[in-house]
């Protein structure tokens, strides 16, 4: 019925000329040749950003799949399109390494496998099942995109001098790039566990991935259990958990936030690995280790989450490095290396915690006194009706970052001698 196939494309999208050859998709997958007209299409829609109360609303009373694939098959292409308009934005050097090349690759083609789905009648049940396959086969061919993208980063790294401009660069990159990965396997496996038609058995409460009734102090236990099981393996001794809860509201009562469990433990798994390695490589010689706390605090606008150790802290100076992707301390890992220590690996610990933290609003900052501990805190937002995804969009603000190139300091440069004061002596 080419009618309704033409006012869904019409529909789709909206008053924009309709790219070439989408009526004819591409029946061997393969051919690519036309996704550049693709990515230019969509990269031209903004990303629409989730409140985590439309997340609830598409997987409970209102689930409705049709909707769901109706809005993913627009939304995904939309989001991949932006991402990849600024993969192309890297130096040239580090766009030519065999790994970045290998993830665009693997964008080009989820991109033209969703689009497949862009003439198709939501009303069919195999339609919709295929969807899901397709969502499926997609999660899977990026599992590896980070350490690949990493990989990249290292060979750049090691090949070229590092200045400050593209050091800034490749970090205002990969934090938008891996925000929004997380932002699509979010959307994808929302879609696919609410529409796969089973619960959850260990947790029927939750909706896809979200838990509306999330205790916040049971995921820390989680976390640190499984923290400490990789701690005492490694160096044969952990330090314990003292935790605390405060609810402002709710005195007594457990603290609960609407949120995606897995994006909280993530978070605290890595906090308590940094924690546990400072703690015990700083009290190597003593018997007992000194305990992380971990306060749990809910108010009226914010859940923060604190992770205190007596690790011996960080210089201040060091701090902002902690979250810099090409400045990590780890040595280079090597693929299928298995000597590495299990509690410090690429360095991504602390950077793609944050972005977890940030995904939702939030965000997470270390405060750290050298010579005594550190204290990492999570902020999250307590209301859902503010936990909205943050999601970068491609336009002529995110160009002109990229452009802007090192600009001279406007601040004195220290002199290292110190300065001759008898010159300026005034005659009398
Ligand atoms: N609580 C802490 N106390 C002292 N140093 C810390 C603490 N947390 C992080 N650091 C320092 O920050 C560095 C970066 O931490 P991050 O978690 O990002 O990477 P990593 O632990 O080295 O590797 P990964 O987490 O990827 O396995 C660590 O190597 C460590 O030197
Ligand atoms: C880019 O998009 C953001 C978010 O939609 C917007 O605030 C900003 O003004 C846009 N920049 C330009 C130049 O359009
Ligand atoms: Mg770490």
């Amino acid at each position: 019925n080419r009618l309704v196939i033409l006012f869904q494309f019409y529909a789709i999208y909206g008053f924009g000329v309709a790219p070439v050859s989408l009526g004819s998709p591409n029946k061997d997958g393969g051919s690519s040749y036309c996704a550049p007209q693709h990515i230019e299409h969509f990269s031209k829609f903004s990303p629409s950003p989730l409140s985590m109360k439309q997340f609830l609303d598409f997987g409970s009373i209102n689930a409705c799949e049709k909707t769901s694939f109706a809005f993913l098959r627009q939304e995904l292409p939309v989001r991949l399109s932006n991402i990849m308009k600024e993969i192309n934005l890297l130096p040239d050097k580090l766009l030519t390494t065999p790994s970045v090349k290998m993830v665009q690759g693997w964008y080009v083609q989820s991109l033209m496998e969703l689009l497949e789905f862009l003439d198709k009648n939501p009303d069919d049940h195999k339609v919709l099942g295929e969807f899901v396959d397709t969502l499926v086969t997609i999660r899977n061919r990026h599992n590896d995109v980070v350490p690949t993208m990493a990989q990249g980063v290292i060979e750049y790294k090691e090949a070229f001098p590092q200045d400050v401009a593209t050091n800034q660069n490749i970090q205002y990159f990969l934090d938008r790039f891996y925000m929004s990965r997380i932002s699509i396997r979010m959307l994808i496996n929302q879609h696919t566990l609410i529409f796969d038609g089973t619960t959850n058995p260990v947790h029927p409460n939750t909706i896809g991935s979200i838990d509306p009734h999330c205790k916040v102090g049971d995921v820390v236990q989680d976390a640190f259990g499984s923290a400490k099981m990789l701690c005492d393996q490694y160096y044969l001794c952990a330090p314990d958990v003292i935790l605390q809860e405060m609810n402002l509201k709710k005195t007594n009562h457990p603290v609960t936030i609407v949120y995606v469990p897995s994006h909280l433990y993530h978070m605290l798994f890595e906090l308590f690995k940094n924690a546990m390695r400072a703690t015990i490589e700083t009290h190597e010689s003593s018997r007992n280790l000194p305990p992380i706390k971990v306060m749990v605090s809910l108010g009226d606008e914010d859940l923060t989450i604190k992770v205190s150790d007596k690790g011996g802290g960080v210089p201040f100076r060091r701090i902002e490095n902690l979250f810099s992707y090409m400045y990590s301390t780890a040595p280079a890992p090597q693929i299928g290396d298995q000597k590495r220590p299990p509690l410090a690996g690429f360095g991504y610990g602390l950077p793609i915690s944050r972005l977890y933290a940030k995904y939702f609003q939030g965000d997470l900052q270390l405060y750290s006194m050298e010579g005594y501990g550190t204290d990492a805190v999570i902020y999250l937002k307590a209301l859902s009706t503010d936990s909205i995804e943050r999601l970068p969009v491609y336009n002529k603000t995110a160009l002109k970052n990229y452009k802007m190139s090192q600009e001279a300091d406007d601040w004195c440069v220290p002199s290292k001698e110190p300065l001759d004061l008898s010159s300026y002596k005034v005659t009398k």
